[in-house]
């Protein structure tokens, strides 16, 4: 009985811990501290932390395989969809703060900035694997359910083109996100991926 209880305070861990970064942006905007511009404050800090959310969530599976701890696949389906959660926000945010819910904007926005086309492809991409992450959509795809959440790769890409895209002067924090990223996809390769059980054999012997 005890075993249950413990994974379901994991996961609540998890959530306080996945929505503590909204809350705090939230307060810093209420209390006047988020400087001049709130709403791009918002944005930035949403965007990022979608990004964040990302990488954690492929970073369980090279984690289980080198751990074999099942807390960590315990918390894959939540924080992906907790990606999803953040990506919509930062799109609520561009379209609140940025357009002022001016629709007729976003024809010239788009011309504008072209990066914004790239980051509604991820979201819908983000859409649709958060839509067939639960049991039944798992159960009626079968065998395609792991090639179409293998998507996540692309969306991954995707996300860091968008990104790449915004920052023109200050390449720093991106580069160190890429970096992140590619290791991340590298843990996926074949060969790195038979070393994980191997590796932590004999780290621990
Ligand atoms: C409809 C979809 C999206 C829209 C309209 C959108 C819009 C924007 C805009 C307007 C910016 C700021 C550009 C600037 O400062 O000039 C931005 C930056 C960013 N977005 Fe998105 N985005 C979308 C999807 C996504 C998704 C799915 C993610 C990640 C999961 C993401 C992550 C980011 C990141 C990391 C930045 C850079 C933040 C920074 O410079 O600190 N975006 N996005």
């Amino acid at each position: 009985m005890a075993a249950p209880r413990v994974w379901l305070l994991w996961r609540i861990g998890v959530f306080l811990a996945a929505l503590a970064p909204l809350v705090f942006w939230g307060c810093q905007v209420a209390s006047n501290a988020a400087g001049p511009e709130p709403g791009n404050y918002l944005l930035l800090n949403i965007g990022i932390g979608g990004l964040c959310m990302l990488l954690l969530t492929l970073s369980l599976t090279p984690l289980t395989k080198f751990t074999r701890w099942k807390g960590f696949a315990l918390i894959r389906r939540q924080l992906g969809l907790w990606t999803l959660a953040y990506a919509t926000l930062h799109m609520l945010s561009y379209a609140l703060f940025i357009l002022g819910l001016n629709w007729a904007l976003l024809g010239s926005e788009l011309i504008k900035r072209p990066y914004i086309i790239v980051g509604m492809i991820a979201l819908i991409g983000l859409a649709v694997l958060g839509a067939t992450s639960n049991r039944w959509s798992i159960r009626r795809l079968g065998k395609r359910w792991k090639p179409l959440h293998k998507f996540s790769y692309v969306i991954l890409g995707l996300v860091l083109l968008h990104f790449f895209w915004v920052v023109r002067a200050d390449m720093q924090e991106w580069a160190m996100y890429a970096a992140i990223a590619a290791l991340v996809m590298a843990t996926r390769l074949p060969p790195v991926a038979r070393t994980l059980p191997k590796l932590r054999y004999r780290l621990s012997r």
